[in-house]
Parts: structure tokens; sequence; C-alpha cells
């Protein structure tokens, strides 16, 4: 295979850096950033022309653009900063009564968990957790969330791609079984926009969340919030605005998600050059290109003494981004938000990569990414580090004072 992809160049990427973190940031190739620059000084040129006149029709035509990638209408979804807010608005339109519950995995996103547990703790409602097998196949992720399904469950909430454990959860099957006991299901889908293919109609699901920056490699600040029509007339915003168009077109009921006060909207509106840009062939080809590079990334990483195969036994099991189970050699520490294993500091110091460590569940993990842009020494060059760091582990030597 090549070293570096050709599209590599369209990225700006930091040369003194090894970034292996799209999954958590994911940059966006220059076209994209471009319409994002276009529709900013767009705004910065003539601001009442632009909020007054032209936003709303603009954002509507993104809204296609990005609808049509997901097959389905575009009055089923309004665009959002990000798969948090999105999240967020599902959380402040649900009506909780004391005793009720709110039903998520083992798997689920920390911030999605704070999210839902602010919004019980509101109501004297709680969440409650279905622990997935490990590794979390099709039939038996399903039975175990059904399994955690009580009288007072009032909804699902379940990510398309998991984050520490990357893997790709059966969201329709879930879906599925959710409708036979009339529970509403809530997918958190920010890694599976490009990653994989969505035809949300068919989904069957009433909510999903989703962020354009990490795998679509959309704008920062860009995202979507995609409602089935049955749940449209009950959305609330957590944030209270005029809620009504500011162009004067008839209302909507996204008129109230749009106007959040005055802000640039310019990475709404760049979002659907991302799906431009993602022309069906270079979907096709960051998919192959990616899965390529974790896979032989993964098979030098599990060659390391120690190393595991963690939630995703099978090369078939994930697309652009693999995490695998780290040895807990004597020392180790879990990190948690904002304090990164010792494993991801010592990468950053030593050869300038960034990725995601951490603990799920008690486990050790590494999580690597690749995308159009990462290219196979990047991947040698950190995985060999990896080696390095986990031996001097293992042996008690080069503890640097951040480790204690
Ligand atoms: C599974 C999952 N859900 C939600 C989010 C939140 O995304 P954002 O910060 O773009 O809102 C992330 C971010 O990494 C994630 O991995």
């Amino acid at each position: 295979m090549t070293t570096t992809h050709p599209l590599a160049e369209l990225w700006d990427s930091d040369p003194d850096s090894l970034y292996l973190n799209h999954g958590s940031f994911g940059p966006s190739p220059r076209p994209v950033r471009e319409a994002r620059e276009y529709w900013s000084r767009r705004l910065e040129q003539q601001p009442m022309r632009f909020f007054c006149r032209e936003m709303e029709v603009e954002l509507e035509k993104s809204t296609a653009v990005v609808a049509a990638f997901l097959k389905t209408q575009p009055d089923r979804l309004v665009l959002i900063d990000n798969a948090t807010v999105a999240m967020n608005i599902v959380a402040s339109s649900l009506p909780l009564s004391e005793g009720d519950e709110i039903l998520l995995t083992d798997h689920e996103y920390g911030a999605v968990k704070n999210i839902w547990q602010a919004s019980c703790r509101a109501a004297g409602a709680r969440t409650t957790v279905a622990v997935l097998p490990f590794p979390p196949n099709t039939t038996d992720t399903v039975k175990a969330i059904e399994a955690a399904i009580t009288s007072r469950t009032r909804l699902i909430v379940v990510s398309h791609v998991t984050s520490a454990t990357a893997c790709i959860l059966p969201v329709a099957e879930i879906c599925q079984m959710a409708r036979r006991h009339r529970i509403p299901v809530c997918v958190d889908g920010p890694h599976a926009l490009a990653m994989l293919d969505i035809s949300m109609n068919e989904l069957g699901c009433d909510f999903y969340c989703a962020s354009g920056h990490k795998w679509l490699c959309g704008p920062f600040g860009s995202g979507f919030l995609w409602v089935h029509p049955r749940h449209i007339s009950t959305l609330k915003t957590p944030v209270v605005s005029w809620g009504g168009s500011i162009a004067g077109r008839p209302p909507s009921w996204k008129d109230s998600f749009q106007w959040l006060g005055t802000r640039d909207p310019a990475p709404l509106l760049a979002l659907a050059d991302a799906i431009k840009f993602f022309n069906p062939e270079r979907l096709v080809e960051y998919r192959r290109y990616s899965h390529e590079l974790m896979t032989i990334a993964r098979r030098q990483l599990l060659d390391i003494p120690g190393v595991g195969p963690f939630c995703t036994p099978d090369e078939s099991d994930f697309v652009s981004m693999v995490a695998v189970e780290l040895p807990q050699t004597a020392g180790w520490k879990p990190g948690y938000h904002g304090h990164p294993d010792a494993l991801q500091t010592k990468l950053r110091e030593r050869i300038g990569a960034e990725v995601l460590t951490g603990s799920w569940n008690g486990h050790r993990f590494l999580r690597l990414s690749a995308h159009l842009y990462t290219s196979q020494q990047q991947l040698d060059t950190c995985i060999h580090a990896v080696r390095e760091i986990l031996t001097e582990e293992a042996e008690g030597v080069c503890q640097s004072p951040k480790d204690s």
C-alpha cells in the first residue's frame, strides 16, 4: 500500500505532530475549511443581509444536502452545533416523572451519561445501565439491553459506534427490539457519520444526535439532531430565544433551535461541503484506506506482550478507529477526563503523538484513529514507541515525575 495517501495534502497537518486521534477531534480538508471561511466572510461583509435574509435559506440548503446523505427528509433534521447540544435537546424534551428510568449501556460516552444523570436528578428519575457482553456481539447485546428494560424505562440511549471501546453496536436490531416494548431509542451517533452507511428512516430510532467534525471531517461546531415526526411537536430547546423566523417566513419547528442568539452559523453551512467532498468514491476510499491502516496497526499492537483485542476481536469489527487492551503494569493508575493515562503523555512528549488512552470498566485501553491524512510511517513510529514504553513499564524503568 502507499504510505501516504494522495489526498493527505488537503489537510493542514502540523508536521511536528503525529495526529492519531481523529476519533476525538477530526480536522477538515481544505475545501471544507474554505467553505466555512467563505460563510464567515459573507456574514462579516453585511450582517443584516446575512442574518435577516440569507441565513435561513442557506441553512435549509445545507440541511437538504445532509438529509440526502442520510436518506431522510429535511423536515426531520435540524442542524445543531454538535452531538452534545443535540442530546441536551432530547433530554430537555423528554417528560420524566419520579421513578422513571433512562437506560444506557456501559459503553456510553461520559458527557452523555452526565446529561441524562442531570436530567433524571431534576425529575427524581434515575439512569440504569445495561452491561453488554464482552465483546459485544449482536444477539447478546440486544438481549442484554432487553433484559435491563423495566416498566419504568422511558428511553434507551445507545451509541452507534462507542467512544472508548470503539465498537459498532447493532442499533437497528436494538431499535427493533425496543419497538416491541414501545420504548423510544436515542442514538448517539457522532462516530457513525461517514464511517458507516446510514439510512436514517430505516434505522428505526426516535432521535439521532451527531457531530460533523469526526469521520465526516465537517467543521468543528457542526452537527445535527434527527427526530422522528412523532416527537417533533414535543421538542423543547434548552436555550430560549426568539423562537420564530428572523426572515419572516412561515413558522417551522426548527425555529427554536436555529436561532440560539447571534452566532456564526458558518460551520453548519459548510457541513454540506464535507458531504460534497466525500462524494461516494472518496467515502469508499476513506473507509478502505483507513481500515487497511488500522488493521496493520492492530496486528502490530497485538504482537506486543500483554496487549489484547479488547472489544473488537475481529478485523471486520472496526473501520477507521481501533482500541486494544493494554497490560496494567505496576503503578498504573486509571486516567480520567483531562488526566490521561501516563502512556498518552509519554507518547506526546517523546514523539509528538496524539492518541487516546484511558480506562474503561477496569480495562486499560489505547485507541488509535486513521483518516486519509494518516500515514503508515506515523502509525509505525507510534507503535514502536508504545512497545518501548510498555516494555519500560514492565521492567519498572523510566518513571517520569508525572507518573507519580
Ligand atoms: C460516542 C460519543 N458521543 C458524543 C460525543 C460528543 O461529541 P461532541 O463533543 O462533538 O458533542 C463524543 C465525542 O467524542 C463521542 O465519542
